[in-house]
C-alpha cells in the first residue's frame, strides 16, 4: 500500500507491506535508527515517537494507518550544534547510561509534558480535575510506560523535571 506522511518535517511516501510497522518503516525504510526495538511488544517505550504530538509505541501501530499523519522521532528533535532543552537536560543530568532506552525516553517526556501542559490527569493526582503539578512521583508515573534496564530513572526524572521549568 502506498503511504504518505511526514517524518521530521520531510514528506516521505513509501510502498508497504500493510503488516509493517511505523517502528520498522522508520528503522528499515527510512533509515532513522534513533528510534529503538526493544521488545517489539508494547512494554518498553524504546519505539516511542510523536504522531501529531501525541506519544505513541510505534512498534504497536502499523505504518499505513498514518496516512498524513506528522511523526517526529528523536532524530527531529534537535542536533549536535542545536540540542532540544530535553536532550540537553538528560546530558546534564546523566540520565542514561547505555542510551538504548533515551530516544524513547526523551520522545515520551516531550508526549508527557504536553500531556500536562492540556491538564490530562494521571493516576498520581488524587485531584483528577486539578492542575498536574510536575513532582517526582507524577514524572515517575506518567513515565512509566519507559523502561530503563540500566536504571537511571533517579538522573531521568531530575532531567524531565529541569526541563519541564519546575525547581531541580
Ligand atoms: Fe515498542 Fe518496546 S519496542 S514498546
Ligand atoms: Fe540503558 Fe536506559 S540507559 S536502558
Amino acid at each position: 500500500m502506498q503511504t504518505s506522511f511526514t517524518v521530521n518535517g520531510r514528506a516521505v511516501t513509501l510502498d508497504l507491506d500493510p503488516r509493517t510497522t511505523l517502528l520498522d518503516a522508520l528503522r528499515e525504510r527510512l533509515d532513522l535508527k534513533g528510534s529503538k526495538k526493544g521488545c517489539d511488544h508494547g512494554q518498553c517505550g524504546a519505539c516511542t515517537v510523536l504522531v501529531n504530538g501525541t506519544r505513541i509505541n510505534a512498534c504497536l501501530s502499523l505504518a499505513v494507518s498514518h496516512e498524513g499523519d506528522e511523526i517526529t522521532s528523536i532524530e527531529g528533535l534537535g542536533d549536535p550544534e542545536n540540542l532540544h532543552p530535553l536532550q540537553a537536560a538528560f546530558l546534564e543530568h546523566d540520565a542514561f547510561q547505555c542510551g538504548y532506552c533515551t530516544p524513547g525516553q526523551i520522545c515520551s517526556a516531550l508526549g508527557m509534558l504536553n500531556e500536562v501542559a492540556q491538564g490530562w490527569p494521571s493516576h498520581a493526582d488524587p485531584q483528577v480535575a486539578a492542575t498536574p503539578a510536575m513532582s517526582d512521583e507524577e514524572i515517575r508515573e506518567r513515565m512509566s510506560g519507559n523502561i530503563c534496564r540500566c536504571s537511571a530513572y533517579p538522573q531521568i526524572v531530575a532531567a524531565i523535571r529541569a526541563a519541564s521549568g519546575a525547581a531541580a
